[in-house]
This record gives structure tokens, sequence and C-alpha cells, in this order.
């Protein structure tokens, strides 16, 4: 098949690596998906210097629909994948379709599920999906009777896209009601804030593949997403993941599939909005049972790095049957029975101000580790060919084993092989797994 991926992060340099089939992980155990000898024409828009030597590089804004509708058309694509949200929400997955390509990702008004978070718990509310009880304000007195009307923690997020970086959960109640100043006047969203109940419990993302009737869910993951150890320091795009989670109750995914992803998708079809791509259940496992707490409308990264680690079945067929209506057709997904841990190097700096052109060594290094293979994001070549660092979160080190302290030895042991001066890694992804609080009938 011909597969033009769009993005540059570690997500889509794991999506293509996948497409590719190789290299197999430890002892040939774990191999991405598509390893059966699928052999695809890879290409990538803009991609990245780790995805250069799997797929063939096109120079093309992922923001304009017509230019990439216009380069899946030359290169003869016979499936788009849209890897990352602001291209959906812009409705680059539209005009591809509108020039009559498959394409994994769902239409700009189903993407906002996640482009405008109000959208979202509208969505909720109507299928009756469990999820934090919320106040959609637009002024700051409104925001401060829902602060106070919920109590501390607060919880505080721009109602638009914001990478990751646009909640506040903080105690200090002048902390929230700044956030949400600076939220109403960037007038960033869509001039709203949402105010809701905090959710206390372990987190977890379940990525459900649907065509917008068939769901298909993929393998759980946890992601970390404060930038220091002990869950420390600001928000994040997220730091690291691991897959499988051994401490989720063994019903879990079916249960977020039948109470979550089967009434969402159920209700925008409903609404004459079908979602087709990836519905990303961004999870709280709470005393009270599964809360949502966001939706996003494609792939997780750095999640999608472990879980794609981990998945046997070939990706580019269950990606086609979804985009083309056909997933109720597909066999079952096979799964490895490894861990996956990814550990993600960031530039100094992130998620502030990052500084880019720091020169990258050791990522050959990493990966003769067994079990190690490094995924890139921010990455560029210097003139002289040299990998330096050009974004916030740089790679995405991915270490797979039998159990998840294998799994995170083996990542480690690949990061301690990298150098980017100034760089900060997180030193505790996977150390520790929650407790489960949850009573299992309230799931
Ligand atoms: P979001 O962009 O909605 O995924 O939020 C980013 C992160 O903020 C989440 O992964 C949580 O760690 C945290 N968060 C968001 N909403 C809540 C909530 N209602 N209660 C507790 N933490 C939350
Ligand atoms: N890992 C969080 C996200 O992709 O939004």
């Amino acid at each position: 098949m011909r597969i033009l991926v769009i993005g540059s992060g570690a997500r889509e340099h794991a999506i293509i690596r996948a497409f590719a089939g190789g290299p197999a992980g430890p002892a040939g155990s774990v191999g991405p998906a598509g390893s059966a000898g699928a052999a695809h024409e890879l290409h990538a828009a803009p991609g990245n210097p780790g995805i250069a030597a799997l797929a063939t590089l096109h120079d093309v804004d992922p923001m304009d629909g017509a230019a990439v509708a216009a380069l899946a058309t030359e290169v003869q694509a016979e499936l788009v994948v849209v890897g990352p949200e602001a291209p959906l929400v812009a409705g680059v997955a539209d005009a591809v379709r509108a020039v009559g390509i498959a394409c994994f990702g769902p239409t700009a008004q189903a993407a906002a599920l996640e482009g405008s978070k109000a959208f979202a718990k509208d969505v909720m509310a109507a299928a009756g999906v469990p999820t934090a009880m919320a106040h959609v304000c637009t002024t700051v007195e409104e925001v401060a009777e829902a602060l106070d009307a919920f109590g501390a923690p607060y919880v505080v997020k721009d109602d638009g896209l914001a990478a990751g970086k646009g909640v506040v959960v903080t105690s200090d109640r002048e902390e929230a009601l700044e956030h949400a100043r600076g939220c109403l006047e960037r007038g960033a969203g869509h001039g709203a804030v949402v105010v809701e109940e905090y959710l206390d419990g372990p987190e977890v993302s379940l990525f459900c593949l649907t065509d917008g009737v068939t769901v298909v869910p993929l393998a759980p993951a946890q992601d970390f997403k404060r930038a220091l150890d002990g869950d420390a320091g600001p928000n994040t795009g997220g730091m690291g993941a691991y897959s499988p989670l051994p401490w989720a109750p063994a019903d879990l995914v079916d249960e977020v599939v039948a109470r979550v992803a089967e009434p969402t998708v159920a209700e925008m079809r409903h609404r004459g909005v079908p979602f087709a791509g990836v519905l990303y259940c961004g999870l709280a496992l709470t005393g009270r049972g599964v809360r949502v707490i966001e939706f996003n409308a494609r792939f997780g990264d750095p999640e999608t790095q472990v879980v794609l680690a981990r998945l046997a079945s070939p990706l580019a067929e269950v990606l086609l049957a979804a985009a083309t209506g056909r997933l109720d057709e597909q066999p079952p997904l096979r799964w490895h029975d490894d861990a996956a841990v990814t550990v993600v190097v960031a530039a100094h700096g992130y998620p502030g101000t990052v500084r880019a052109g720091d020169e990258i060594e050791g990522v050959a290094e990493a990966e003769q580790v067994p079990g190690v293979h490094v995924l890139h994001a921010g990455t560029a070549r210097a003139q002289d060919g040299g990998l330096v660092s050009a974004g916030g979160r740089v790679l995405s080190v991915v270490g797979t084993g039998p159990d998840i302290d294998a799994a995170r030895a083996t990542a480690y042991a690949g990061v301690e092989r990298i150098a980017l001066r100034g760089s900060q890694h997180r030193t505790d992804i996977a150390a520790t797994m929650p407790e489960l609080e949850v009573p299992e009938a309230a799931l």
C-alpha cells in the first residue's frame, strides 16, 4: 500500500515504524505491526530525520489541506494518516477525502470532540458518559463562582487546543483565576474556559479505533504528564508512558468501550457528525468509578510509542479498515506479550521556551541495547549532517521486555547512552504502579 503520514513527532515515527515492520525487538519477540512481510511505500509530510530512514519526506505544510490533498494525489496514496490534532481540527482529513483518497482521521466537525472541551462535555452529557462535572465560563466572575462551587483542588481548562498545556490543576485559587483570566484575554480557545470538578485517581489512556460505527480498542497505556519526577512541575505533552497496565482491572477495556467509546460514537453518528479515526479516551479511575478526563481525536504522544511497540497485527490494514467503514470485517487484534516503556528526552527549558540547535549524540549507541528503539520528535539535521535538537520533546526512547520492570530498565539503558546538552527526562517513568482504590463494582 502507498501510505502518506502527516506530522513530524515521535507518534508519527512510531506509526511509520509500525507500517515499515522492522526491526524486531528483543530476541525478535516484539516486532512492530506489519512485520508479516507487508511491504508498503511510505511517505511523510513533513516528517523528521528519524522518519527519513523509513519514508520519503515531503516539505508540505501539514496544516494546508489543499497542499496535503495535492501531495496525496501526486504520490498516489491509498491511505493518508493524519497524526496531530491541529490539522484535523483545520479540516485536513476532509480535504484528503474530497479528492477521493481514504484518510484515517476525523472530519473537522467531529474533531471538535478534542478541539472544544465544551462540545465534548455536551456530547458526553447527551450520551450518558461518566465525566467530571463542569461549568463552561466566559467571564472571570463566572469562573470565580464555579471555583467556589467545586472547591479545591481547582481544575481550569482552556476551551480550545493548547498542546496539552491549557490545563491548570492547583489548590491555589489565585493561580486558577489567573490561568482563566489569561485564557479569556487571549481568546485562545473560543473565549471560554471550562472549570471542572477534580478527579482523583490513576489516569489511563485508551485508544479506540472506530469507523464511525464499530469500535476496536487498542491496549491501555499510562502517560506521565508532569514535567518532573514525582509528578511535580507543570503539565507537558507527556514525558513517558508504559503498556500494559498490570494493576488495572481485567474488565477495564470492555467497560470503557461499553460505557464511553460506543455511546460517544453513537451520539456523534446520531448528531450527523460521525466520528471515524481514533477516539483517545483519557480516563481517571476514581473511587466512584471511571470518569472521562478528556477526549482526543488522534493517537496520544507518547502512549502510541508503547502501544504500537506491542501490536502484532498489521497496523496499515486496520487503519485502512477504519478509514473505509470496514472495521467490523477485521480479525481480532493480536498483541505481543512483552511490555513497553518509553522515556521522553526533552530539550532544555521544556515545557517553557526551549533551546534548539544542541547536538544530539548516542542515538545509534542507544539502539544497540537489545530491545531499544529511538523515535525522533524535535530533531533536525544541521548543515554538516549532524543531528540537533529542534523542539521541546526531542526523542522518545522505547524499551521492550518481558515485564514492565525489564522494559523500564531497557528504556533507561537506552536513555543513558544519549547525550544532549541541557536535556531533561524523568527518572521515574513506570517506576511505581498506582494503587487502585476503585471498588470493582463501581467500574
Ligand atoms: P487534559 O488536557 O484535559 O488532558 O488535561 C491535562 C491533565 O490535567 C490531565 O491528564 C490530568 O492530569 C489533569 N486533569 C485534567 N482534568 C482534570 C480533572 N478534572 N481532575 C484532575 N486532574 C485533571
Ligand atoms: N499524551 C497526551 C496526549 O497525547 O495528549
